[in-house]
């Protein structure tokens, strides 16, 4: 299989993450949660007491932080760590849901963001999930996917995926963190979440996660095929 490079963006929840991871472990391809990014720099934010909307705040703020991926031999799973702190469980409790957008908004931080992503796609081979991906990381992605999925859906699985982890959350206030979510990452200024011309569109609400997978599998078949 050639190596390239799989952008996948979309709208919050709906499985980019773990469609993702899936599809890189089968290529043996290396994941990349852009969003893990966004998350950890949200709670290096709250941790130091600082606003994302402050310049001096954000300058100090990214002074600071430095995030990094480490796979967990155990589960096999990539975790992600803030300054040398595996901060995977944490960055993604609803505390973090509902500050993670405001930061994202930030043109510095997405700068300093952007060009570690970067610099982690370097050598292809990656599948990268994000909302900007396929616009400003990737632009020249070999493939490049948009993942929607609609609503009610969406909150049903993030809830799943809270319970999961012991945090209880109403299906109303899931669903609402996902609505202002994505009203923030589409209608920001820098970069905002937007299918390109070239991304090819998967709905997931009626697919099951395997189907998802194998969907992918068979457009980089082609795209590698070509
Ligand atoms: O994919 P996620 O839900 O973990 O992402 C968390 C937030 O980070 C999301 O609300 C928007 C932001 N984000 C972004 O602006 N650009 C990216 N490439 C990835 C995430």
């Amino acid at each position: 299989m050639n190596k390239i490079v799989i952008a996948i963006d979309g709208y919050s929840g709906c499985g980019k993450s773990s469609t993702a991871k899936e599809v890189a472990k089968k290529l043996g391809f290396t994941y990349i949660d852009s969003g893990a990014m966004y998350r950890a720099t949200a709670l290096h934010f709250l941790n130091e007491n600082l606003s994302p909307l402050r310049a001096e705040d954000v300058e100090k703020g990214l002074k600071g932080l430095q995030i990094s991926f480490q796979l967990n031999p155990t589960t096999s799973q990539q975790e992600t760590y803030l300054n040398g702190v595996n901060v995977e469980n944490e960055i993604r409790t609803m505390r973090i849901s509902e500050r993670v957008s405001e930061v994202a908004t930030v043109k510095v931080i997405r700068t300093a963001l952007v060009a570690q992503q970067q610099q982690l796609g370097q050598k292809k081979g990656v599948v990268m999930d994000g909302r900007d991906i396929g616009s400003v990381v990737f632009p020249q992605a070999e493939l490049k996917l948009f993942m929607t999925a609609d609503v009610e859906t969406r909150a049903q699985r993030r809830q799943f995926e809270l319970l999961a982890k012991g945090e209880q959350a109403s299906l109303e206030e899931i669903k609402l963190n996902l609505e202002s979510r994505d009203e923030v990452d589409s209608n920001r200024t820098e970069s905002p979440l937007l299918k390109v011309s070239d991304a090819i569109e998967i709905d997931t609400s009626s697919l099951t996660f395997s189907e998802q997978v194998e969907q992918i599998i068979d457009l980089v078949k082609k795209v590698t095929l070509n």
